[in-house]
């Protein structure tokens, strides 16, 4: 019997796969193998039994890596089981960020017993005017399964889409629309871009990659979007560009103190693979690889 300890809960799509050889438990002390999203694992023990984690996600960095290599745990993840997911929210960020809905919003719910809301309504319209994506310039920086979903769907709606990404296979490449172009350096998006995306992992490379330099690189008034790890932007840089307007909108997907509420800023509590078929995806890709690892001693993913 192999037990299985959920560190997070699991979408049941997921869990649901399990036959009777495995048992669920709620005691990470006793486990065979755990799933975990979100969870951070670095301080935990491994206990002895442990052979094999599975994170429902694409990023590992709640993962100690370290000790799990030391100890012959398996670690697997779930790429591209939420990028459509994550890509749907960076597409409603840039809206976000270029149309007021935000604001429009709270000014209809602030005037609900208006009497004169048809002619103040003419004034609202001209408050609340954005601009469209159309024809803007995206940088995408981090071309994996996120990255390519997001270039190609904002060229789609008529963005100039630049991509960027060292490590990109042939095979990711050849997913891209043609008209997304494909550029050497950062530099070169920070430069020319609009709007910049960043779709890294953090490492050491990407850490802070969004600083007081590379911003200063930027177009004024750019929108920056980070849905993927809190600490490829420098809190500080950002919000000295914000104050100043270099940056007209930062859109994040973390909850971070140091930027919560500083006007410019849209944050949300890393919503991106927060959908209902996201979780599933991730769930279903998670417990397969956990029993193809168990049953047929396969390895993917890790
Ligand atoms: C990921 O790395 O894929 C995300 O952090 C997913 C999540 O929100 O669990």
């Amino acid at each position: 019997m192999t037990k299985v300890n959920c560190l997070n809960p699991i979408s049941e799509l997921g869990t649901g796969l399990f036959n009777d050889n495995y048992e669920m438990t709620d005691n990470f002390a006793d486990a065979d193998v755990a799933l975990v999203r979100s969870a951070a694992m670095h301080d935990l023990d491994l206990p002895e039994s442990l052979l094999a984690i599975a994170r429902a996600g694409a990023g590992v960095n709640n993962i100690p890596l370290d000790k799990c290599a030391d100890k012959g745990v398996v670690v697997f993840n779930t790429p591209g089981a939420n990028a459509n997911g994550v890509k749907e929210l960076v597409l409603c960020g840039m809206l976000l960020a270029s149309r007021d809905i935000i604001g429009g919003n709270k000014w209809v719910d602030n005037n609900t017993d208006n009497e004169n809301i048809s002619k103040d309504m003419e004034k609202a319209k001209k408050n609340f005017a954005g601009n469209e994506i159309k024809g803007k310039k995206l940088g995408v920086i981090g071309l994996g399964a996120i990255g390519r979903l997001v270039a190609n769907a904002a060229e789609s709606m008529g963005m100039e889409v630049y991509g960027n990404d060292p490590f990109i296979s042939v095979e990711g490449a050849l997913s891209l629309k043609r008209d997304v172009h494909l550029v050497k350096t950062r530099e070169e998006i920070f430069k020319e871009c609009d709007f910049i995306t960043v779709h890294t992992p953090l490492v050491d490379d990407t850490k802070k990659m969004i600083n007081k330099e590379t911003i200063a690189m930027m177009k004024d008034g750019v929108v920056v979007l980070n849905f993927a790890r809190d600490l490829l932007v420098d809190d500080e840089a950002m919000c000295e560009a914000l104050a100043s307007g270099k940056v007209k909108k930062y859109v994040t997907d973390f909850p971070n103190p140091n930027v919560a509420g500083v006007e410019g800023v849209i944050a949300t509590p890393h919503l991106g693979a927060s959908t209902a078929e996201s979780e599933d995806n991730c769930a279903v890709m998670a417990v397969k690889e956990i029993m193809d690892f168990v049953e047929n001693g396969n390895i993917v993913n890790s």
